[in-house]
């Protein structure tokens, strides 16, 4: 998911592998502010620390496999977004990225709104207090008992994704006696991925309803004669880990061209446009993400510019980051178990933890870094995957990666960027303990999502 191709460096002596085209970096012990969480620094001992709190004393505290997730940096990424839309504008912050209640309790603090998209992830706001209508509920299969749940708790608007939803929780807020606010989720025909996007075709997946064939025009004509419905908005999310702003610029000129189509045919200027998530990350060094005021300005301009072509007010912009906001505030800290040199391949560092608590790597093919943390080195730079304790071969944290060649057992090694789709998309396959979580601020570290324990697996087998 981060670039497809590495850009060509020199060939590493002949140590690497066909088709690895990354040279070492020129100083192993260095951290790339662009991957590490905001408060990440090497002390001159060599250990680094993440809000002032060494690495080697939060393994002996809280233990490996562990994700340390940077408050401050958390906290300071929420309010540029913020800041960055300002006051006519939404910043729902995805919560599949990484949901808890003290993540919640800070977005709330920063002023920002959330999007959650099952009952799970609504549950877990309203317990933290996140006021409800703030809150978007999404999916594209909400059942019933999560659409009541939403509309009796008052969630500010639920983002609807299928003709069949639009009967279905106009039906239930009747029957509550309510007028539920809703945004229709549209297909524009754009797919944006990391560095590129494909304008036309891409209707063909199980999110919202195509614009193609006049099915969003239909939506909106049925959706406007219901009575437990308000609709305020058209909805569209275009993509993930996206670097290439043409993407929105092209689903904003179809989004506006629909609510031109609204104004002509029912006389009604419909007040929101939402543009969804997927903003890009730095994953590795090589990845040059935007900043939210870059993305903010640009947003705004190519509404504002497509809606002055339609002659339409422009409408109140919402956006949906989740990995631009949490995925650089976090890394996880593993610890060397074993290493495998393999002859004229590459060598295999194994860490206690693995696809459990990363699966973006098998699933995706994604990219990321790696560091040893514990420890400098002046060794030379030594090829390597690191890998997981799971029974498949496909057990990928990193790809390819350069650690010095005197890496040694009990070595703690931190893999940055995983704030975002790590923990949230955790496993328990082999029956691993799913790690915690833990804030770091200021000298202070608390867990806030704890370990699991052999006794969570077991109460939940009851046969
Ligand atoms: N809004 C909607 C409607 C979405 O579907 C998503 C992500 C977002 C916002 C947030 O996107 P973000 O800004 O975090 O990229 N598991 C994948 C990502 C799946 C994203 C699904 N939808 C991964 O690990 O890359």
């Amino acid at each position: 998911m981060s670039r497809s191709a590495h850009p060509a460096g020199p060939r590493h002596a002949d140590v690497l592998p066909e088709g690895h085209p990354s040279a070492p970096p020129a100083d192993l012990n260095a951290l790339d502010g662009k991957v590490w969480a905001s408060t990440v620094t090497r002390t001159p001992d060599g250990v680094v620390t993440v809000g002032g709190i060494e690495v080697t004393t939060l393994a002996e505290e809280f233990g490996t496999p562990a994700y340390f997730l940077d408050e401050t940096d958390f906290r300071e990424r929420a309010r540029a977004w913020r800041t960055a839309f300002g006051p006519d504008a939404d910043v729902f912050y995805a919560g599949k990225a990484f949901l808890s209640r003290a993540v919640v309790r800070w977005l709330h603090d920063e002023g920002l709104n959330l999007d959650v998209c099952s009952g799970g992830e609504l549950t877990t706001a309203l317990s933290a207090g996140m006021p409800a209508d703030r809150i978007a509920f999404h999916g594209n299969n909400k059942s019933v008992e999560e659409i009541e749940t939403a509309i009796r708790a008052g969630v500010g608007r639920i983002v609807l994704d299928s003709f069949q939803e639009i009967v279905r929780v106009a039906h239930i807020a009747q029957s509550l006696g309510k007028r539920q606010r809703v945004q229709i989720r549209i297909t524009v025909g754009v797919e944006a991925h990391t560095h590129e996007f494909i304008a036309t075709a891409h209707e063909d997946q199980k999110f919202g309803i195509p614009l193609a064939g006049g099915q969003a025009a239909e939506a909106v004509r049925r959706a406007l004669q219901l009575d437990g419905l308000e609709l305020i908005g058209i909805h569209s999310h275009i993509g993930s880990q996206i670097f290439d702003m043409s993407g929105f610029e092209v689903a904003a000129h179809r989004v506006v061209g629909l609510l031109k189509g609204i104004r002509d045919e029912h006389g009604v200027e419909l007040p929101e446009i939402d543009l969804g998530g997927g903003l890009g990350i730095a994953y590795t060094s090589d990845d040059d993400p935007r900043e939210p005021h870059e993305i903010a300005k640009a947003l705004t301009e190519i509404v504002s510019r497509e809606c002055e072509t339609a002659r339409l007010r422009t409408p109140r912009i919402s956006v949906e980051p989740g990995r631009a906001i949490v995925g650089p505030t976090a890394f996880t800290l593993y610890e060397v178990g074993t290493i495998k040199p393999l002859d004229g391949l590459r060598t295999y560092v194994s860490v206690d933890g693995g696809m459990s608590d990363n699966i973006r790597t098998a699933l995706y093919d994604a990219e990321y870094s790696v560091a040893l943390v514990s420890r400098t080195s002046e060794a030379a730079p030594m090829l390597v995957r690191v890998v997981g304790k799971h029974c498949e071969s496909g057990d990928i944290v990193v790809k390819d990666a350069f650690l010095p060649a005197d890496l040694a057992p009990g070595d703690l090694i931190a893999v940055p960027a995983t704030g975002a789709y790590c923990r949230s998309m955790a496993s328990n396959y082999n029956h691993a303990l799913r790690p915690p979580v833990v804030a770091v601020r200021e000298g202070e570290a608390r867990v806030i999502v704890r370990r699991e324990t052999e006794e969570d697996l077991l109460r939940l087998d009851v046969g």
